[in-house]
């Protein structure tokens, strides 16, 4: 099969297609022929080596297709299923592995790019808004990126929770997506924390921030008395070292750095939220932006539109 093999870490120039082994599955695994992958950041900090990754290896954890094989021991899904995970092992290739247990069914009201592109970072949005911070009617909430794949999804899951947002982006067009989706104020970067505080006369009880390092002290800045930092990401690098007295400072502040994996810790989990996705993808209540769909040869190309801040919504690759 064709793959996008990397042999050592570094920018985008080390996502290089080739051909690779054919996968198999273990125990409990099932092969699937992926009609899309889903591109996420956490490829690009694994392709730099901010994340571990083992090389010579396939970057790519996101994706959906039709399963062709099964494993050992896989009693609930069968060769012909459609299913979606965000924990392939190498989706960046024509065919991956994954565990049964980690693929989701995808049903018949959802195409299966739909499914590559909204499973990880819809998971996640739900976990922010759902878990980490329960978003409330009338809470109005700071959103970063808000015309990011992360922060469109998140900006539709807190209207549909009749909560209220100001996201953050830095162009007009990126503007423009975010109110599309639903964010009532919509601000550029510069003294954004300031601006936050008027508007809500105080601050946000939460502040979903997947910027990272530029962003940190600002949103810091944007909370009322014991509010939430959910630092999610570091779109603009990692966030250095701090000082807990800050978050005193602020007024008895909460910092969590949240993971995905740590909310789909088990089967149910998984299940509910990813039922939730489906269903309001199924019913028009959530859609899905996929700001670019490039071949999987081309992967380099959307490292490099992602990382330069050039893209809206998701990215796909299409094997
Ligand atoms: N913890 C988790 O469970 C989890 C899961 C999924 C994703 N994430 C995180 O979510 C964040 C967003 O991921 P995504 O895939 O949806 O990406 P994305 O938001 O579509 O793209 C990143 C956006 O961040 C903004 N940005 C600000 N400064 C930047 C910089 N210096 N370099 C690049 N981008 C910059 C840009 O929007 P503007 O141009 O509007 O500023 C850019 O478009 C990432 O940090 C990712 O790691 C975390």
């Amino acid at each position: 099969m064709r793959a996008i093999v990397v042999t050592e870490h570094g920018g985008p120039d080390v996502l290089n297609p080739t051909d690779a082994e054919d996968p198999r599955p273990g125990p409990g695994e099932v092969v699937v022929e992926l009609a899309a992958t889903g591109v996420n950041f956490k490829d690009v900090y694994e392709r730099k080596g901010n994340y571990p990754m083992g090389l010579p290896g396939v970057p790519g954890s996101e994706g959906a297709g039709r399963i062709i094989e099964v494993g050992e021991g896989v009693t609930d899904l069968r060769v012909g299923d459609v299913v979606a995970s965000a924990d392939f092992t190498g989706s960046y290739a024509e065919r991956a592995v994954v565990a049964a247990a980690k693929a989701v069914p995808v049903p018949d009201g959802v195409a299966p790019d739909l499914a590559a592109a909204v499973l990880l970072q819809g998971l996640t949005a739900h976990y922010l808004t759902h878990s980490t911070y329960e978003v409330k009617p009338d809470d109005t909430v700071l959103v970063h990126a808000a015309a990011g794949g992360m922060g469109l999804l998140l900006t539709q899951m807190i209207k549909l929770r009749g909560g209220r947002v100001i996201g953050t982006v830095s162009s007009d067009e990126k503007e423009k997506l975010a109110r599309d989706a639903g964010a009532d104020e919509v601000l550029r970067y510069d003294d954004f924390a300031e601006e936050v505080r008027r508007l809500t006369d105080g601050g946000v009880p939460v502040v979903y921030d997947g910027v990272g390092k530029t962003t940190f002290e600002g949103s810091l800045s944007s909370l009322r008395p014991r509010g939430l930092l959910a630092l999610y990401g570091a779109a603009s690098g990692p966030v250095p070292p701090m000082d807990p007295q800050r978050l005193n400072k602020g007024g008895s502040l909460y910092l969590t750095r949240p993971s995905l994996v740590h909310y789909v810790a088990t089967r149910e989990e998984l299940m509910w939220r990813a039922e939730d996705l489906f269903g309001w993808i199924a019913s028009g209540e959530l859609s899905v932006h996929v700001g670019g769909r490039y071949p999987l040869a081309e992967a380099r190309r959307a490292h490099e539109d992602l990382e330069a801040r050039r893209t809206t919504g998701k990215l796909l690759l299409i094997p």
